[in-house]
């Protein structure tokens, strides 16, 4: 069963502690990462020359707002390592995340990176409200992205059981809950309703499901979703939030007795709003940008990095840091497909690979059922435009598909037609993403 009243010692003591205890170890440990950031990452240092600023100038944690961002393309134009502040032999290990086009932004941990991100993902656990001996089974994907391995180690230091599931194969996954009788599941929300699915033909009960709880997160998800997983399932189901560049899963997860959104883990990463338009901090409340300052990494400190997820801070309850409301959105045009993270312009990288397409195209989301479905339309070069057979078309159409799926990862219907055929806008601006599915609420 699981906790649902943490005693003292279920807890690190900096959860509980005073918000000026916080406060004082905030700053101490982000003088640190800045300092550590400007001696060690060269682009970094460059970008506080030109704004004329220095660690030193850091008196207080609001003087952090001097300092430059970092954003998703300082990654892609410092790749693969350029901003990494170790050695390339002091790192353990590195994982992966979209860019914006083909190459992947790549991150990088030390051991003691590794250390602490297993802490606080045993520290999320425990505010699921699970324990030492606890069995976990963790279908989140096993690979560079950061979900599969970055939960597995801290189930495993939490004490608990892993099963090292990974994605896919449905019907295994469901043999196999039935077979083990793991306590919790770590899982994308929309994949765990497909897997709820699965009971449901089966004919097993939410009751007779062995979970008591699950801890999802990777993608957007609303309260109407957390009572249907809670209602097939038979369990809580409690929002874990984070993000490759900043950690991984872990930086803030929720608690099982409150339910009231993911608390930051704020004795590693200092949470600012900022205006996404002006970069000005907005006051807790407000919603805005999520922007994030590691306090303790060692291989890839992120100073005010960019989230470009739309949230607000909200003040604590059950711990005593502060909380992330919902996901509302992204200042960026990032789609999360299934659990993937999708820029358009990826996905017109590839289109652009065949010189008998226009670039003229459209995505188009869709939901059936719970899983998100994806329709790529483009059109053929005027010249070949009523040349071409059937069987060519559906040769460029499959050949698209095959390069969207090895090179993204994501599964699509193509769907080629004759030129000119996708509406053109009277701006001029291209309307690249139609997003049919329902708003998560
Ligand atoms: O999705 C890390 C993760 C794995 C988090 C497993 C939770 C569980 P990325 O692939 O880099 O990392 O995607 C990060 O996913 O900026 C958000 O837009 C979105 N996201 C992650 N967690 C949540 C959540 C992982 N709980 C991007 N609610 C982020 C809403 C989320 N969106």
């Amino acid at each position: 069963m699981p906790v649902k009243n943490p005693q003292p010692g279920d807890l690190d003591p900096i959860e509980t502690a005073s918000r000026d205890e916080i406060n004082a170890l905030q700053l101490q440990r982000l003088q640190w990462s800045l300092r550590h950031t400007y001696d060690n990452v060269e682009p970094y240092r460059r970008k506080c020359e030109e704004q004329g600023v220095h660690p030193d100038e850091l008196k207080s944690l609001a003087d952090l707002a001097k300092f430059p961002f970092m954003t998703k393309a300082d990654l892609r134009d410092h790749y693969p390592f350029g901003l990494f502040a170790v050695p390339r032999n002091k790192i353990a290990r590195l994982h992966a995340s979209s860019g914006t086009t083909g190459k992947s932004v790549v991150v990088g941990y030390t051991r003691s990176d590794l250390d602490n991100w297993a802490d606080l993902i045993a520290r999320s656990l425990r505010a699921a409200g699970l324990r030492a001996g606890d069995m976990v089974h963790n279908a989140y994907g096993y690979g560079m992205f950061t979900g599969g391995l970055g939960a597995h180690y801290g189930i495993e230091r939490a004490g608990c059981t892993v099963v090292p599931m990974s994605g896919g194969q449905t019907e295994k996954q469901v043999q196999q809950i039935l077979d083990f009788r793991p306590d919790a599941i770590m899982v994308t929300p929309s994949y765990s309703l497909v897997i709820a699915e699965e009971f449901e033909r089966l004919k097993i009960a939410p009751e007779d499901i062995s979970l008591k709880v699950g801890i999802f997160g990777a993608e957007p998800w609303g309260e109407g979703m957390r009572g249907e997983i809670e209602k097939k399932l038979g369990i809580d189901a409690i929002d874990i939030y984070g993000l490759t560049e900043v950690m991984g899963p872990g930086v803030a997860c929720e608690c099982i007795e409150t339910k009231d959104g993911p608390v930051i883990w704020e004795d590693h990463f200092y949470p600012e709003i900022i205006d996404p338009d002006t970069g000005a901090v907005l006051p807790d409340g407000e919603e805005g940008e999520l922007v994030f300052t590691s306090l303790t990494k060692e291989a890839f400190p992120v100073i005010r990095y960019r989230t470009r997820d739309l949230t607000r801070l909200l003040p604590p309850t059950a711990r005593s840091f502060r909380r992330i409301g919902k996901i509302t959105g992204r200042s960026d045009d990032m789609l999360i497909v299934r659990g993937v993270n999708v820029f358009p312009t990826q996905i017109e990288e590839q289109i652009l690979r065949d010189p008998r397409l226009s670039g003229n195209y459209q995505i188009v989301l869709t939901r059936d059922g719970h899983l998100d479905n994806v329709e790529v339309r483009c059109e053929l070069q005027r010249e070949l435009s009523g040349t071409l057979g059937r069987n060519d078309v559906e040769n460029i159409a499959r050949t698209l598909q095959g390069n969207i799926k090895t090179i993204i990862g994501i599964t699509t219907k193509v769907n080629v037609m004759e030129f000119d055929t996708i509406p053109r806008t009277l701006t001029g601006k291209a309307r690249r993403v139609i997003d049919q599915r329902p708003k998560q609420l």
